[in-house]
């Protein structure tokens, strides 16, 4: 049996993410309100009380982490609770959270702690939420109480998540709240995100000079189908350029370039100390009069590529690696916020998680600073529009009974944390599928 191992730095941070309104429940907010419609949660669930978080679960499941080898954990705070109406604060909420934070010190976990993942309080809602810049001023000063409340625990701050995403599922695809389908509009939600991460960026570093902060960035390669088709290629850069560089390339030089033109933003400029990158999978394009919708480009997955339960990522490591280029292209350390697939037998993520930690490896052998990975996600979770039919978790959760049992992945993932490196014996144990390929003799 092979010897080697894939080792990483010393002092890296191996975790798992969450965010609230997927695992806290009890929630009332945008999504909570969504959810009551008919139609708009594939399997009319709800996010109920999600995996009962606000109801103390988080100590086990911390306690799972933490004997998992990891030492770091990424989670949001649910603007809704601590800021219930727009004079008023929960003292509540924030000592919940505080206690949260001490719980995930007393278990050796590090903070990474995410402002904004999806969800708005509803009476920003109402007003028209991120289309109305109040937005901005807004989540200034949440953030403001939020930094001011728990600097002692926490540095490293990502301030929204997947803005990208926000602003495609929610005004493009209308899949996410509130459901509209109007591109102009996403772009105007887009740059009042920048607007709100820059002041965060700001707000954050005059309360806590020695803040990490950065996003969370939803990295997803667009190959041309046929690399020799100069439409093709012209479609993948173009939606490429769109899906993954808008919003990061603000924040680097201050405007805002889109195909309907250029917003400049120049308090954006140079606002973030870490890339955040979250990746999934990977698409290919073709060039397609059809698809006048989607800026002429038919995207699909590779035609023998591995596909996930669903059918919703297929097993792309190559795109992770590329990813990680992209990110590295910004000259700032770089930390894998996300990364997963869903699989409730858990047939495919043992290879998966394999196959995308030796590509963090790989890019930390070419120097790029990788300062951690965090693993999306702990246990299974309310996921947004696809409800509990998708199944992120290392471990799964019955939402009926609250029940956890450890997949296999969970133990994989623990031996790699504890061995801060990926074995011969582990792959050969865990995802002997892929072992010839990633220990070729
Ligand atoms: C990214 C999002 O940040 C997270 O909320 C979601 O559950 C995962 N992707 C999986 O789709």
């Amino acid at each position: 049996m092979a010897q080697a191992v894939y080792n990483f730095p010393r002092g890296f941070l191996w975790g798992s993410a969450t965010s609230s309104h997927q695992v806290e429940g009890g929630n009332t907010n945008n999504w909570t309100a969504w959810e009551e419609v008919p139609g708009h949660i594939i399997d009319r669930s709800k996010s109920g009380v999600a995996c009962d978080w606000w109801g103390g679960r988080w100590r086990e499941d911390l306690d799972r982490a933490a004997e998992g080898g990891q030492n770091a954990h990424r989670l949001s705070v649910e603007w809704s609770r601590i800021q219930p109406a727009p004079d008023r604060w929960s003292e509540v909420a924030l000592d919940r959270y505080l206690e949260i934070f001490r719980g995930l010190k007393e278990r050796g976990l590090q903070p990474m702690v995410t402002l904004h993942h999806f969800t708005n309080p509803l009476w920003l809602e109402e007003r028209g939420g991120w289309e109305n810049p109040v937005a901005i001023q807004a989540f200034e000063k949440f953030t403001q109480k939020v930094v001011e409340t728990f600097k002692d625990y926490v540095t490293t701050w990502c301030t929204i998540n997947e803005p990208n995403v926000y602003a495609v599922e929610g005004y493009v695809e209308g899949v996410f709240p509130p459901g509209k389908h109007d591109i102009q509009t996403a772009l105007r939600v887009l740059a009042n995100l920048v607007r709100g991460h820059s002041a965060a960026y700001h707000i954050i570093h005059n309360l806590q000079p020695e803040a990490q902060v950065g996003t969370a960035i939803n990295y997803r390669s667009i190959l041309p189908a046929a690399g020799w088709s100069p439409l093709d290629r012209m479609v993948a850069n173009m939606q490429s350029s769109i899906y993954n560089r808008v919003f990061s390339g603000a924040l680097v030089d201050g405007v805002m370039r889109t195909p309907l033109g250029n917003t400049r933003l120049p308090e954006a400029r140079g606002t973030q100390d870490f890339i955040g990158l979250n990746y999934y999978t990977r698409d290919y394009i073709s060039f397609d009069l059809r698809y006048a919708s989607a800026l002429f480009g038919h995207r699909y997955f590779r035609k023998d590529a591995e596909l996930s339960k669903t059918k919703y990522i297929a097993n792309e490591p190559e795109g992770f690696y590329e990813a990680i280029r992209w990110a590295n292209s910004f000259n700032l350390p770089i930390i894998i916020t996300e990364n997963g697939v869903e699989d409730s037998d858990d047939a495919m993520r043992p290879s998966y998680l394999a196959q995308h930690i030796h590509q963090v490896w790989r890019a930390i052998n070419f120097n790029f600073p990788i300062t951690g990975y965090y693993h999306w996600s702990l246990m299974d979770n309310f996921e947004w529009e696809r409800g509990w039919t998708q199944r992120f978790g290392l471990w799964e959760v019955d939402p009926e009974t609250q029940a956890r049992r450890k997949r296999p992945s969970a133990a994989f993932y623990g031996e790699i944390c504890q061995e801060n490196g990926l074995s011969a014996d582990m792959v050969a144990r865990y995802a002997p599928k892929v072992f010839a390929r990633l220990f070729p003799n």
